[in-house]
């Protein structure tokens, strides 16, 4: 076969040129990465969490370095929705991806009114709901490991708006299926996941945690097995497209989540190693369809034989 794969996909209405996205938090608002990333080549572009009000974050070590993987305890520092839209937002819409916002708060009232401000917004194609915040009426428990607490805050940003409406779900649970179902129920178009594992290290000679917020997030290869299994147990039972979250730092990890069941990927962790990750990703996949006379990338999705 001679003429080239079809790489386009489907997520929840949006039509993508390719299936790999950036994931949250680890492209910045883009622009970071603009003279190392050709980045009209992304299938589409995945914000830093934005919340209401700027946010500082976590005070340091926020960062630690595990096998295979790496710790964060950021805590969502962001310039703040009205920032990135008066600011950040000029120039990412020149960029000819779909540039999705991803959102959290700590209230269900501060997703309704940051789906709110979003919606007024022509140039942000969908929203992200990132539903692993500690819910603070709720003690702290996170929204995304209680099925009513999920379906109520994406039941509420769904009101506000008729954009994509993305939601990630968080791995820190026993049955991820069961927060799936509760998102999708509450109008979710899509579902991401995962996002990262709630892990610790520890420095022995000081015997304190290497964190300073004591447990952070873990991501990178070591969560890459977990992601996959989550993710074809979520498509397996979801009505709407999954997409595939953790440890892809290559086509053939890629591939493997199509495989599963994900109709895209998003690339976090690899472009901190690896700052071309997104687009050798996408060669790759072009490369191995190619290889193996494919036409389109659909055509793998979901293919796992058992
Ligand atoms: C430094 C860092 C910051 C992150 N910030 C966010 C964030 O703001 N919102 C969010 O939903 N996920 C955030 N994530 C989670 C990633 O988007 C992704 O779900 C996770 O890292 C797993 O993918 P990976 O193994 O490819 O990194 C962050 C991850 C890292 C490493």
């Amino acid at each position: 076969m001679s003429t080239k794969p079809d790489l386009k996909v489907d997520i929840g209405g949006l039509q993508l040129q390719n299936p790999v996205l950036t994931a949250s938090g680890t492209f910045g608002y883009a622009r970071e990465y603009e003279h190392l990333v050709d980045l009209n080549r992304l299938g589409a572009i995945i914000v830093k969490g934005l919340s209401l009000a700027p946010t500082g974050g976590n005070p340091p070590p926020r960062i630690a370095e595990t096998p295979c993987g790496m710790l964060n305890a950021i805590g969502l520092e962001n310039v703040g929705i009205e920032t990135f839209v008066t600011e950040k937002l000029l120039f990412l819409q020149t960029l000819t991806p779909p540039i999705i916002v991803n959102i959290y708060g700590k209230l269900e009232d501060e997703y309704t009114r940051l789906a709110a401000r979003i919606e007024e917004v022509e140039a942000i194609a969908g929203i992200e709901v990132n539903i692993s915040c500690p819910n603070v009426k709720a003690g702290g428990m996170a929204f995304g490991v209680d099925p009513q607490a999920a379906f109520s805050v994406v039941r509420a940003v769904r009101n506000q708006t008729g954009k994509l409406l993305i939601v990630k779900l968080s791995p820190n649970v026993t049955d991820i299926t069961q927060i799936a179902r509760a998102a999708e129920d509450a109008g979710a178009d899509c579902l991401s996941l995962i996002n990262t594992l709630t892990a610790m290290a520890i420095d022995i000679e000081t015997r304190r945690p290497r964190l300073a917020n004591i447990t952070g997030g873990l991501s990178g290869p070591a969560i890459k097995p977990v992601a996959l299994r989550m993710v074809w147990q979520v498509a397996r039972v979801a009505k709407v497209p999954v997409i595939g979250i953790g440890g892809i730092m290559s086509a053939e990890d890629a591939l493997e989540f199509f495989i599963a069941g994900a109709s895209a990927v998003q690339v976090g962790t690899a472009n901190f190693v690896n700052p071309h990750a997104t687009t050798d990703i996408i060669d790759g996949i072009e490369r191995f369809l190619l290889e193996k006379n494919i036409s389109s990338v659909r055509e793998l999705i979901g293919t796992l034989e058992v």
